[in-house]
């Protein structure tokens, strides 16, 4: 009887076992720069989704071990490993969704901008291997500097005649994140509740947290409006500091990614009640890119929410006018790179 019971037991287990296997949508993501302080624990989190059949890994090393650990991992998504450029094509065959945290990270005391030099180069190799090989997939850069990196990226693009302006994203949904725990903290709000829009760009004063559109609707003091402001745009540059030169914020942004590419597979599969704030070709204002809430469907943006910046306070105006000069800066150098490229 023991025996019976057991094999029933076990029976029942690996029923259950094949259920999870078997992926609730059959979807394809690559990350580039896999094996490094972002790359690790956004593939796992991504591995953790029930919407991806295939995870591909690519990284110039060290990525074998990376994809032979997450392999092991008990769900849905099969795991590849690709190394080196001979590689980089197949690893973006029939990919979907194409995350990029390649690059080097800040140390104590550089701008995001002292990247350009190194990183530039390296998207722009990576995103003409997405052009000829994923020409459909939505385009995620994490890259630093964003603010230019993704111009980049869309003249890249363009040059290989594939630009889809809606399926090229910057991700600055760390910063959403960093404004929601922030505001929830201050104001003592169920964290799950808060949501707060971060318009403009992906570094110092570009970054703008729309604290007067925060939900649930709260009100806030001068100076509490200074205080949080502050600390959401230096919150990168706060966690440079407290990694002393080991690197910069690796951990909160694979779950900050990782939530953008759920978000994009929910949208791919057909949810028709997908936000997120998003650094993209927009003409929300006079600068040709601009990071906004963008409503996100199966074709990438389907929608600007314009609203987020009508009725700003004067603060939010004042900061906005500040916030441009140095932004479209950021564009036309990302832009004249890859010009003088080509
Ligand atoms: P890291 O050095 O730990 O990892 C970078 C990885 O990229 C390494 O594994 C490296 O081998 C790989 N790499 C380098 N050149 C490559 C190439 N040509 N092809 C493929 N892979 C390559 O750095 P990290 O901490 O993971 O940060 C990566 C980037 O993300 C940095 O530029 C950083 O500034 C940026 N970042 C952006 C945000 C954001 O909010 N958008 C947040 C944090 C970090
Ligand atoms: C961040 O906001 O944490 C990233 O852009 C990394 C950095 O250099 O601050």
């Amino acid at each position: 009887a023991l025996r019976g019971s057991f094999a029933s037991k076990a029976q029942k287990a690996d029923q259950r076992t094949q259920y999870h296997l078997q992926p609730q949508a059959s979807y394809k993501v690559a990350v580039l720069g896999a094996a490094g302080g972002i790359g690790q624990p956004l593939s796992l989190l991504i591995k953790m989704s029930p919407l991806v059949s295939d995870l591909h890994l690519y990284d110039i090393a060290n990525v074998k071990g990376v994809a032979a650990d997450l392999s092991h991992c008990n769900t849905p998504s099969q795991v590849r490993d690709f190394t080196g450029n001979s590689e980089l094509a197949n690893s973006l065959k029939g990919v979907n969704v194409v995350v990029i945290p390649a690059g080097v990270p800040r140390k104590p005391g550089m701008t995001r901008d002292d990247l350009f030099n190194l990183n530039a180069g390296i998207v722009k190799n990576l995103v003409e291997a997405v052009a000829d090989n994923c020409p459909d997939a939505f385009i995620h850069i994490i890259s630093n500097p964003v603010n230019s990196t993704v111009p980049i990226v869309a003249e890249v693009l363009k040059e290989k005649g594939v630009y889809d302006p809606k399926k090229l994203f910057g991700v600055t949904t760390l910063d959403v994140v960093r404004a929601n725990t922030f505001v929830a903290q201050k104001k003592n709000l169920k964290l799950i509740d808060v949501d707060v829009p971060v318009v403009g760009g992906h570094a110092g004063i570009t970054i703008l947290p729309l604290l007067s559109k925060t939900k649930p609707s709260v009100s806030f003091t001068d100076e509490e409006i200074q205080e949080l402001t502050v600390r959401i745009q230096n919150a990168g540059t706060e966690v440079v500091e407290a990694k002393a030169g080991t690197g910069s914020a690796t951990l909160s942004m694979a779950y900050a990614a990782a939530r953008f590419v759920e978000s994009s597979l929910r949208a791919l599969d057909g949810d028709a009640d997908v936000y997120e704030c998003a650094y993209v070709q927009s003409d929300l204002t006079e600068l040709p890119f601009f990071a906004s809430r963008v409503k996100l469907g199966r074709k990438g943006v389907e929608a600007f929410i314009s609203s987020d910046l009508q009725g700003l306070t004067e603060y939010e105006q004042k900061a906005l006018a500040a916030l441009k000069p140095e932004l479209k800066a950021s564009i036309e150098k990302g832009i004249a790179f890859a010009q003088k490229q080509t």
